[in-house]
């Protein structure tokens, strides 16, 4: 009970810091929007964030740094992270979510960081995609990934007391998808499919502002295990699976012994106390874009922790 206590404070005593760290990612890469540079944008986003952590009160260890997929730079799986003296954590990064949207000036970017108690985050390993479904905490008990759409949709609106026709729902356009999407509309519901972003993809399925019921396709791992820890601190309901893209990918998970019909919840995905940040970069139905002027930068950030949403202005001064 004690050390339960000891770690919860310890987790969030790590707040200030991981807003720090997606604050100066977020400004980093905001000199990069729009100049048609993806690697650009990510080296700058993954410097400022890995300067940032350097000062995490505490030992942290980088379970997934995203950037091994698409061979970006990346924050290294393994990676210890802060100054050592303080508690240990787990951390999930993708110092910048969308960094196409940040490359071409379209909305949508975001620097993200979650943070969980030590030993609390699953490792996809070699895995880089996943098939996800999140909902919002009513819908939490009434999915399973091996459900078909129509299924899912119809349990789905019955736990939120809609129709299947109200429901709203978020897919990525991706080839993939077509199916996917062509039968969601088949059953009545709308589709919002926008170009990449299921992890903002999935904070709007969890804010009741942004309309969006659920989000249902394949995406990045890192993005998986990013999402839990905003579903497990706001009591909403996620699943998924590994669902590799390409024969290498599916022989490496094999060969680490993962498996590749496993179901994995919620909170096997993050098992311990966790929170999740992410600050805008360049503009979104989520946060605006860092505003500069005259020496001052403001820019706009989440922190998801504890069964709340904080919406935080970041004030610095040169
Ligand atoms: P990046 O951070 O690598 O730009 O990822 C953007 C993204 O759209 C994620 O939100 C999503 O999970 C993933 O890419 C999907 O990957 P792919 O574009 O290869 O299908």
């Amino acid at each position: 009970m004690q050390a339960a206590a000891r770690n919860h404070a310890g987790i969030s005593s790590l707040e200030a810091v991981a807003l720090a760290a997606t604050h100066s990612a977020a400004v980093a890469s905001y000199a990069w929007v729009g100049r048609d540079d993806q690697k650009g944008a990510d080296a700058a986003a993954t410097t400022a964030m890995r300067a940032a952590l350097a000062d995490a009160p505490g030992r942290g260890t980088v379970v997934i740094g995203e950037g091994e997929k698409d061979d970006a730079p990346m924050l290294f799986n393994g990676e210890v992270v802060g100054t050592g003296h303080g508690p240990d954590f787990d951390i999930a990064v993708d110092p910048l979510e969308g960094t196409s949207f940040c490359a071409r000036d379209l909305p949508g970017s975001l620097a993200t960081i979650a943070f969980a108690e030590a030993g609390t985050m699953w490792s996809p390993g070699p895995g880089f995609y996943m098939d996800k479904i999140v909902v919002p905490p009513p819908a939490k008990d009434v999915i399973d990934l091996d459900d078909p759409p129509e299924r899912t949709l119809a349990k789905v609106a019955e736990a939120l007391g809609k129709t299947v026709a109200d429901l709203r729902v978020m897919i990525m356009d991706k080839p993939r998808h077509k199916q996917l999407v062509e039968r969601v509309l088949r059953a009545g519901a709308s589709v919002q499919t926008p170009a990449g972003g299921d992890v903002g993809g999935s904070l709007a399925v969890l804010l009741p502002t942004l309309d969006i019921d659920l989000l249902l396709g394949v995406g990045g791992t890192p993005e998986g295990v990013l999402t839990a820890a905003a579903v497990r601190a706001l009591g909403g309901g996620m699943l998924g699976r590994l669902a590799p893209q390409r024969d290498e990918e599916a022989a490496a998970i094999r060969a680490a012994g993962l498996s590749l019909d496993r179901v994995y919840d919620r909170d096997e995905l993050v098992s311990g106390e966790a929170f999740f940040v992410a600050t805008g970069v360049n503009g979104g139905p989520l946060l605006g874009r860092p505003r500069r002027s005259n020496g001052v930068t403001v820019a706009e950030s989440l922190l998801i922790s504890r069964g709340q949403v904080r919406h935080i202005t970041h004030t610095t001064f040169e």
